[in-house]
């Protein structure tokens, strides 16, 4: 086994760089201990940093955004770990395309990632990287949903405009309703159970099939979160709910 052993804010840190629990582009992610907690490690790859990203996941605190517990700095050639609570049921996209939520489950996973996001929203952080391979189950019973993954994130600052370069938001500028319009794209996703979609082709779609069938005849959906996707996956994104009201469509399912 390679591994780090650190002391780390009093305690004990072990990071096992032979169990690897996932990878994107920019990181990799390993399994470690602090003290007695199992937690995860991530290292940034490719040019990357996870110095921004640490610091602001540490700005969240919410049951389900994944939690900070800190940034180890090794003292070889600037590398850094951020470390966090350990999610151990896999990613959402993992458990797509089996069939394997209810309605009613899949209303509640959506639910808790609204909540998530509106917390990230309320500390004035866009995520611009809400995806199924981002979300992440806190455990095996796989009815705790946690949004992790802020290796894209950022301040929202108010006055600076910026050129959006989002490979799938195509808005002039990227705001909280960018990342609203990225929610839409996944809670269709998860209602539709598909594990893998082209996120660049799928608003058209949805917004095609929405032209054919009448708002009063949604399908699988109830009307009111059927009408949200669609608001959600609205160009204008004026137009688009944001992340609180978003939540409120999933809060009665009868409605
Ligand atoms: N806290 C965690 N607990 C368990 N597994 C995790 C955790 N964080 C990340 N992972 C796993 O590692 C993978 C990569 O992590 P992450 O998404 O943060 O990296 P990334 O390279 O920034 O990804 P992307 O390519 O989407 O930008 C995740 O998809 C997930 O499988
Ligand atoms: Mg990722």
């Amino acid at each position: 086994m390679r591994g780090i052993v650190a002391v780390f804010a009093n305690m004990s840190l072990a990071i096992d760089e032979s169990s690897i629990l996932g990878q994107g582009f920019y990181g990799r992610v390993y399994h470690g201990a602090l003290d007695s907690e199992c937690v995860a490690a991530k290292k940034a790859l490719n040019g990357a940093s996870v110095t921004e990203e640490s610091r602001l996941l540490e700005l969240c605190d919410h049951r389900n955004v994944v939690k900070y517990r800190g940034l180890l700095e090794t003292g070889h050639h600037n590398e850094y770990f951020l470390v966090m609570e350990l999610a151990q049921g896999g990613t959402l996209k993992d458990h797509l395309g089996a069939n394997l939520f209810s309605f009613n489950e899949k209303r509640l996973l959506l639910q808790q990632i609204c909540s998530g996001l509106e917390h990230i929203h309320s500390r004035n952080i866009l995520h611009r990287d809400i995806k199924a391979e981002n979300l992440l189950f806190r455990d095996l019973h796989r009815r705790h949903v946690l949004i992790a993954d802020f290796g894209g994130a950022e301040m929202y600052q108010e006055n600076v405009r910026k050129i959006n370069t989002h490979d799938v938001v195509q808005d002039h500028e990227y705001t909280f309703k960018s990342d609203v319009f990225l929610l839409g794209l996944v809670t269709y996703q998860t209602f539709e159970d598909l594990q893998h979609v082209d996120r660049l082709t799928l608003a058209g779609r949805v917004l095609r099939r929405h032209r054919k069938t009448p708002i009063a005849d949604p399908g699988i959906y109830t009307a009111r979160i059927w009408r949200t996707i669609i608001q959600s996956l609205d160009w204008r994104s004026e137009r688009r709910p944001t992340a609180s009201e978003f939540n409120e469509a999933f809060a009665d399912a009868a409605a």
